[in-house]
């Protein structure tokens, strides 16, 4: 199974179980928020309504993460306990808090919701990168136009340009139409994503390729 540069279409549990430990430089990934996504589309994402793949994934990420890596992920914040109850039990330790400034709002209830979130997760002992990027960062609006949840690159090329270096392997198990990819491969280096959905493995590949 090719793992370097490559998207592969499938569940990323069981694609991730075939690779070699400790393969992967950084992991920069998005997975389901778990709030039964719907847009003004009426456009799901897979797996939002559920926790069953959830320790299993990132059981396997830890494992593929090379000792004293670090992994960034997105997360939905009102299932925070679930999040961090998954990546602990993994084994990652928490070392770091991202929030993700949005020039809008995405939505509005008790608040109005202006920013995403992720987690900074380290493999034993990471190294410290030698230029320190603000836990706050600016983010873009994409439109949504290639998925439901796309995420802007500027911030994905930010974490990758600081948390690795040219060549090394970046990989998202759950890489919907391929943002990190793009962002990997654009910055120089080497990226591997995962995608179950077909249409959304189509987009990312297109993006990549073509
Ligand atoms: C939040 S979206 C990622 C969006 C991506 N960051 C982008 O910019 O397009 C999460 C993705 O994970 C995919 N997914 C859900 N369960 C999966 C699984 N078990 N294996 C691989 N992909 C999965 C969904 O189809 C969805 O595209």
């Amino acid at each position: 199974m090719e793992s370097r540069n490559a998207i592969l279409h499938g569940d990323c549990i069981t694609l991730m179980q075939r690779l070699q430990s400790g393969s992967v430089d950084f992991i920069l990934t998005d997975p389901p928020y778990l709030v039964r996504y719907r847009d003004r589309h009426g456009r799901t994402v897979a797996n939002d309504d559920n926790a069953t793949w959830l320790k299993p994934a990132f059981v396997e990420m830890y494992r593929l993460l090379r000792p004293g890596g670090l992994a960034v992920s997105f997360y939905g914040w009102n299932h925070v306990d679930t999040f961090v109850d998954a990546w602990r039990t993994a084994g990652f330790r928490i070392v770091g808090h991202l929030v993700f400034a949005k020039p809008y709002a995405s939505s509005r209830r008790y608040l109005h919701h202006t920013h995403e979130q992720a987690y900074l997760l380290a493999k034993g002992q990471a190294p410290s990168p030698a230029r320190h990027l603000d836990d706050v960062l600016p983010w873009d609006y994409t439109g949504n136009r290639l998925h439901p949840t796309q995420k802007p690159l500027r911030p994905l090329s930010a974490l990758i340009r600081t948390f690795t270096r040219p060549g090394e392997l970046v990989l998202d198990p759950f890489c919907g139409s391929g943002s990190s990819l793009v962002a990997a491969k654009a910055t120089g280096r080497d990226f591997l994503g995962i995608e179950l959905d077909r249409r959304h493995h189509m987009t990312a590949s297109l993006r990549i390729y073509s």
